[in-house]
């Protein structure tokens, strides 16, 4: 173990910093290490793996796939694109009828933010304080999170701010030089901070009333992360659909791939050669797409990820220390009085991983959809002995 670490360290440039496990192995919601001992994932991964690691069925299908063909670009057509095309159209909400694959989630918001700039012939994007796009440029620049922006300097011209939850400041920047206006309907990594289904309502009409495409970055929390498969168009969005879903993490279970679901009317603006990739809609990606929704499907998780929740939300009542739950489904932030930190840092100690959030008081849920309530009780039970109840 501490020489895959110290080789790490040596040859791999910094990103992250890194808990001192080595993972092996995953089962499910369990990781194991290169010692034999094992994890509870309530992170997975930065909420990838939510199929639980190595889903059987996933496992077999990319087995299968790359036994086929490992690659072809879109060149070419393939039954396995096909089949994943037509699986998550099948899936969205029906004015969504067009899938656009590529590899990641920023990849998928730069490919969202520039249709709608094509269908529009405008430039300007209005995104808002703590929501994370990614890091490629146009991404990075759209990101009003902590010092993401900064990083990105450089910025792209053309990226407006507003406040989440604050239509008012919304109106005030949505003119006509505005393109789309894009979120995360759960701002995650802000803490997963949620707005009032009134907020979602009131962006459908001021988009529909200024010709402005609404664009929602699911990358959290599409493919079942809250219980539907996607907010847009769930309850707590009171029903709003977006003109462009974006896609990735959990799409894939762990394969890179990400997605941009469109309405027809953006669909139609798009010509051959506007949107390119290579890797994007490949043959291993594509059956990973299609095994990760079939999984999510037969498995029942949508329905588990709603009654664990309720089950998680009521356990964790019994824990004081916690003196609110935001998000929905499985993408729940839990905060405390004081700071996360050291409570996600004692948890790691009981072989227990969490995910800390850019709210220093706020500790991340983002388990594996699969998720049972014995392990549930294991979490609270750890947190309870940790946060010293
Ligand atoms: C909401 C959201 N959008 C976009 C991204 C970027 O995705 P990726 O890291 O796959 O580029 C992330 C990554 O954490 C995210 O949470």
């Amino acid at each position: 173990m501490e020489n895959t670490i110290a080789r790490e360290e040596q040859y791999q440039l910094a990103t992250y910093k890194k808990m001192p496990v080595v993972a092996e192995r995953g089962d499910g919601v369990w990781i194991y290490t290169s010692t034999g001992d094992r994890y509870l994932d309530l992170y997975g991964g930065h909420a990838v793996a939510a199929t639980g690691h190595c889903h059987p069925s996933v496992v077999a299908a990319i087995r299968e796939q790359s036994a086929k063909l490992l690659f072809y670009s879109n060149l070419v057509y393939s039954e396995a694109r096909a089949r994943a095309a037509e699986k998550l159209v099948s899936i969205a909400p029906a004015s969504l009828t067009k899938a656009f694959f590529c590899n990641s989630g920023t990849e998928a918001n730069e490919n969202a933010m520039r249709m709608a700039r094509m269908a529009t012939g405008r430039e300007h994007i209005i995104t808002f304080s703590g929501g994370f796009h990614g890091r490629t440029a146009d991404a990075i620049s759209a990101t009003f999170l902590g010092k993401y922006r900064e990083i990105g300097k450089p910025n792209v011209p053309g990226h407006l701010r507003a406040e989440f939850a604050d239509i008012e400041s919304v109106r005030a920047v949505a003119d006509e030089s505005v393109a789309a206006i894009m979120l995360e309907p759960i701002q995650s990594m802000a803490g997963v901070r949620m707005a009032g289904s009134e907020f979602y309502r009131a962006l459908r009409e001021l988009c529909d009333e200024r010709g402005i495409v609404l664009i929602y970055d699911e990358v959290q929390t599409g493919i079942g992360r809250t219980g539907d498969w996607f907010f847009a168009g769930s309850e707590a969005g009171d029903r709003v659909i977006p003109d462009i879903i974006t896609l990735a993490k959990a799409l894939g279970s762990g394969i890179p791939v990400g997605a941009c679901l469109v309405t027809d009317a953006i669909a139609s603006q798009i010509k051959e050669n506007d949107l390119g990739t290579t890797f994007g809609g490949g043959m291993i990606a594509m059956a990973a797409v299609t095994a990760t929704l079939e999984a999510i499907e037969s498995d029942g998780m949508l329905g588990n990820v709603r009654e664990v929740e309720e089950y998680l939300r009521r356990r964790l009542k019994e824990v004081e220390q916690v003196v609110n739950v935001h998000g929905r489904g499985l993408l729940l932030g839990l905060e405390f009085a004081d700071k996360a930190k050291p409570i996600h840092e004692a948890l790691l100690e009981k072989k227990i991983i969490t995910g800390t959030s850019s709210d220093a008081k706020v500790l991340r849920l983002l388990p594996p959809l699969c998720l049972g309530k014995d392990e549930v009780d294991l979490f609270v039970e750890a947190l309870a002995r940790v946060v010293g109840h």
